[in-house]
């Protein structure tokens, strides 16, 4: 089942991602900790970016150098937690397009209801990484798949902070195509669709509104 799944086990992940859990780490820090943490997930994601090479001239002679390759990659956040995984994969990458969506989860049934969508151009010819710190339910990482593939999108990975395995059962079953890549396969969702242990409602703690 966890075949399209990569856990990012780095100790300097496993340990940011511990302090981001403990309930009286503070906005500040926790809003800090997810801008680092997400620039090593960043690393992950791209490990395996299609390369070509560019003839360049260093101080001491001309060399054919390493470059990526093909259009600029497009990282699309699912707001609104996903804003705070963006900020540090654009601080690794800050040549790349942007797009948002917006989503939200209706506290009764737990189902996504779309409020905003916008994404760069020529998305089919991109490598497109969508970004939502939470893979709980699998809604709405569902349904922003959906809506990324109906603009186009054919090569996309989906890049989360904590991921449960509801949530990853539901994505290979409506997106096989589509890899995880996590810090943490948690251990389960609670009655109301929060990941355990977890870190408690994402948004919020980068956020502060609680
Ligand atoms: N969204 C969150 O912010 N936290 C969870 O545990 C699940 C979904």
């Amino acid at each position: 089942m966890y075949d399209h799944l990569t856990i990012v086990n780095h100790p300097l992940v496993q340990h940011k991602l511990s302090l981001m859990r403990e309930k009286e780490t503070s906005t500040a820090v926790f809003r800090q900790l997810l801008r680092e943490i997400s620039q090593l997930l960043a690393y992950e994601v791209t490990r395996e970016l299609p390369m070509t090479t560019k003839n360049i001239e260093t101080p001491m002679v001309k060399m054919d150098a390493p470059v990526l390759a093909g259009k600029k990659l497009a990282l699309v956040s699912i707001l609104r937690a996903g804003n705070g995984l963006l900020d540090g994969v654009l601080e690794l990458i800050p040549s790349a397009r942007v797009g948002f969506v917006g989503l939200y989860r209706d506290e009764k049934t737990l189902k996504p209801v779309q409020y905003y969508f916008k994404v760069p151009e020529a998305m089919g010819d991109r490598l497109v990484i969508a970004v939502d710190p939470m893979l709980a339910t699998g809604n709405s990482s569902v349904a922003a798949i959906d809506l990324l593939k109906s603009a186009g999108a054919k090569n996309i990975r989906f890049l989360c902070l904590l991921a449960a395995p509801e949530g990853v059962k539901r994505m290979k079953e409506a997106h096989p195509d589509v890899p995880i890549i996590t810090a943490s396969l948690d251990e389960k969702l609670n009655e109301v669709g929060y990941i355990v242990p977890g870190l408690g409602d994402a948004g919020d703690r980068m956020f502060g509104t609680k």
